[in-house]
């Protein structure tokens, strides 16, 4: 792509041959030898999907394709950011197995971690921290941006335009193969994200903004934004500033999901990092993708009672909708995230008082787990599935929960967007397609008919 630097953590990377796949075409009768390659501490075997595009019946033919709806099988790209092994339900960012990092690191750390590809330093995280904290305040017309949006205009609606806007506010935000430029717009997407969604937050309550205070921590200051009432400073409950942190870890990065492959895909354009990261809030609204989590509630809220559980499985297994929260692409094992959301959601409503959606949610599990329609299928719960029940114990109302994700992902969008930018493989992402419209045909005007 446009740059001559290399990636940090992409540098170390080798490829070695392991031997070919010999492909006879029985139409021609002609033999190829496409060369398999692995590469990767995990050890992932591929083919160049170019290689198969010789393989053609005349020279005039295009040569052949893989045809694969949804990329099932296709790998856009080389990361070194984040490992899945949805089998064995392990996630890893940069190589750190994520229970390590939900237990002792903060969200900025893993920020950091995930771009730099190493743990900052003392000094490293402290400037880190200061540079993000320094950022946080958004321009007065984003406000009033945000002040044209209906009261109940949706929450990833406003955040979408809203992040889209910032382009508009820093036009030198396009000169992305400039590594100093690129890192004060990561810090700015960082720093501004949390406080446009909070401002969101006091736009659908009818209530003044809150301006960022910049002696509170980055989880604690997103709150005191959401929630400060009169108080001089808000405090924040322990419990609930350690939850959203590691809540934020959880949902940083998950490799190449449909949101970051949309990031991706905007940003090979080498447009700037705003209208990329905008375009990924779009992709995760989806109830398919960070949408879930909203979904779950309304789910858990169609079925009112525990009693009502088994009938509900029952509809969703004979067609009549999906269990939200339940299954992936990847992990075809229980989603290490659901693992950790689940004993966070018994530690904030320990606090917060018991709720009975939470009693249908683990009823829900419990019956699925062991319902052979699940088990055949492999579908576990994901981190949608109990993350929502904490954001509304914070105070968050439903329909704000993917706001919440979003904040987190931008950190693993922004890595993930550099990482592309600075692979020498990548180019401008144009998948091909499989035309099955009609052939040509001539042009008759059917207007002037009865
Ligand atoms: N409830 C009931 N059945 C399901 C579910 C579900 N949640 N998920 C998949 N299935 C069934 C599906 O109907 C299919 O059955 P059959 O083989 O009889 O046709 C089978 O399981 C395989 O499903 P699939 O649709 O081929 O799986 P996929 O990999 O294309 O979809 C998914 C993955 C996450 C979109 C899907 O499991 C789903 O829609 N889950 C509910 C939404 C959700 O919780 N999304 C959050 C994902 S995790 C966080 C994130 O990525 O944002």
């Amino acid at each position: 792509m446009a740059t001559t630097e290399t990636s940090p953590a992409t540098a170390a990377k080798s490829t070695s041959s392991q031997g070919s796949l010999e492909i006879r075409d029985t139409r021609t009768g002609k033999s190829y030898n496409v060369p398999v390659a692995t590469e990767g501490v995990e050890g992932d075997t591929f083919v160049k999907a170019m290689e198969l595009r010789p393989i053609k019946q005349s020279d005039d033919e295009f040569g052949l394709l893989s045809y694969d709806p949804a990329f099932m099988n296709t790998a856009s790209c080389k990361s070194a950011i984040t490992f899945i092994d949805g089998d064995k339900g392990i996630l890893r960012y940069r190589g750190y197995p994520i229970e390590q990092l939900a237990e002792g690191a903060t969200f900025l750390e893993v920020a950091w971690l995930l771009r730099k590809g190493e743990l900052p330093s003392a000094p490293e995280y402290k400037q880190f921290v200061h540079d993000v904290t320094y950022h946080t305040y958004v321009h007065k017309n984003i406000e009033r941006f945000l002040e044209g949006f209906r009261y109940d205009a949706h929450p990833m609606s406003m955040l979408l335009s809203s992040v889209g806007a910032l382009s508009s506010f820093y036009p030198q935000a396009h000169r992305i193969s400039d590594p100093e430029q690129r890192n004060i717009e990561i810090i700015r997407l960082i720093a501004k994200v949390p406080t446009i969604a909070a401002f969101i937050l006091r736009h659908m309550r009818g209530l003044p903004f809150v301006y960022p205070d910049n002696d509170l921590s980055y989880t604690e200051n997103f709150l005191s934004m959401c929630f400060r009432m009169t108080e001089p400073r808000y405090k924040a409950s322990e419990t609930f500033k350690r939850a959203l942190d590691i809540l934020f870890i959880l949902h940083a990065d998950h490799e190449q999901n449909a949101s970051t492959s949309a990031v991706r895909a905007i940003g090979s354009t080498q447009v700037d990092p705003y209208s990329a990261i905008a375009g990924g809030i779009a992709a995760l609204f989806g109830p398919l993708h960070g949408g879930a989590n909203e979904q779950v509630l309304v789910m858990l809220n169609q079925i009112g009672t525990k009693s009502k559980v088994n009938q509900f499985v029952d509809d969703v297994k004979s067609g009549k909708g999906k269990l939200m929260g339940f299954g992936h692409r990847v992990y075809k094992n229980y989603d290490p995230r659901a693992r950790i959301v689940k004993k966070l959601a018994d530690q904030v409503l320990a606090e917060t008082g018991s709720d009975e959606d939470l009693e249908i949610a683990m009823e829900l599990e419990k019956i699925a787990l062991s319902d052979e329609y699940f088990v055949k299928r492999k579908l576990y719960p994901n981190v949608d599935f109990y993350t929502g029940l904490i954001y509304r114990a914070m105070g968050f109302p439903t329909e704000y929960f993917t706001v919440l994700f979003a904040i987190a992902r931008t950190a693993g969008w922004l890595s993930q967007w550099e990482e592309m930018l600075l692979d020498k493989d990548q180019k401008i992402a144009r998948p091909r397609q499989i035309y099955i419209g009609p052939g040509e045909r001539k042009y008759n005007s059917k207007l002037n008919g009865k």
